[in-house]
């Protein structure tokens, strides 16, 4: 049995396909995988693999068909639904492949967004954004819609707004697929100041440069961590 006091996040035997008959894809096929608290890990594998299925289990934007998810001891599949989104919402910061910003909201609205569904007041939900995107070193570009910025300061608003409700766990898929190395650079060592201010990283990337700033690497392979 794993200690479920330094296990932040445990998988046992997680499964997911999608479709049906012989179009049934079968994208994770027995996942176990215990994370600890203050980890910073990298998972590759080729393109298919699972990786983004993993990550969205993780994030709870899939629902495994099979197995147990644990985080910090408490079973998260089975939960209804809307203890679903409070767990989410408190616990994980998703930073989605591509950014996922909203064209039609300036910088400062897309990191506001995550905040609006508590019930923090509006001088709160000000001081925390503007704070995440001084550390962030976007703020600048606070009232700029994200077609007028750089694929890095894309990446920077994406991160500030996973960090706008200070989760414990920070989830990114290829976070600096479509950047240049430079920036990469910059992006990694944020992840890193992160780590290193307590956060559990989980990064998802076929970039080996990308994995070297992780303390730990999990490879999957057809859908199977090895
Ligand atoms: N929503 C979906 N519907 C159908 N097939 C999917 C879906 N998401 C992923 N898959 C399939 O599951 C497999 C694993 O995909 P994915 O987790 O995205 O891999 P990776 O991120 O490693 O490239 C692939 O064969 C992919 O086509
Ligand atoms: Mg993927």
């Amino acid at each position: 049995m794993e200690d479920k006091l330094t296990e932040k996040i445990v998988l046992r035997n997680i499964k997911k396909s999608f479709g049906t008959g012989d179009r049934t894809v079968h994208a994770l096929q027995g996942v176990n995988l215990s994370i600890k608290e203050g980890e910073m890990v990298a998972v590759m594998g080729k393109s298919g693999s699972g990786k983004s299925t993993l990550l969205n289990v993780l994030g709870c934007l899939v629902q495994a068909d099979e197995g147990e998810y644990l985080f910090e001891g408490s079973l998260i599949n089975g939960m209804r639904q809307k203890q679903l989104s409070a767990f989410r919402s408190r616990k994980i910061g998703f930073i989605l492949q591509y950014y996922a910003l909203l064209d039609d909201r300036t910088v400062f609205q897309n990191v506001a967004l995550p905040l609006q569904y508590g019930r923090k007041n509006k001088d709160d939900i000000a001081a925390r954004v503007e704070g995440l995107l001084r550390q962030l070193e976007i703020y600048d570009k606070r009232n700029n819609h994200p077609y007028e910025l750089s694929g890095g300061q894309c990446q920077r608003t994406a991160i500030a707004r996973a960090l706008a409700n200070n989760p414990d766990v920070i989830l990114a898929d290829e976070p600096t697929g479509s950047l240049d190395s430079r920036t990469e650079a910059t992006i990694m060592e944020m992840f890193q100041q992160m780590n290193r201010a307590g956060k559990t990283i989980i990064i998802v990337t076929h970039d080996k440069s990308v994995s070297d700033y992780c303390n730990r690497v999990v490879v999957i392979k057809d859908g199977l961590v090895q």
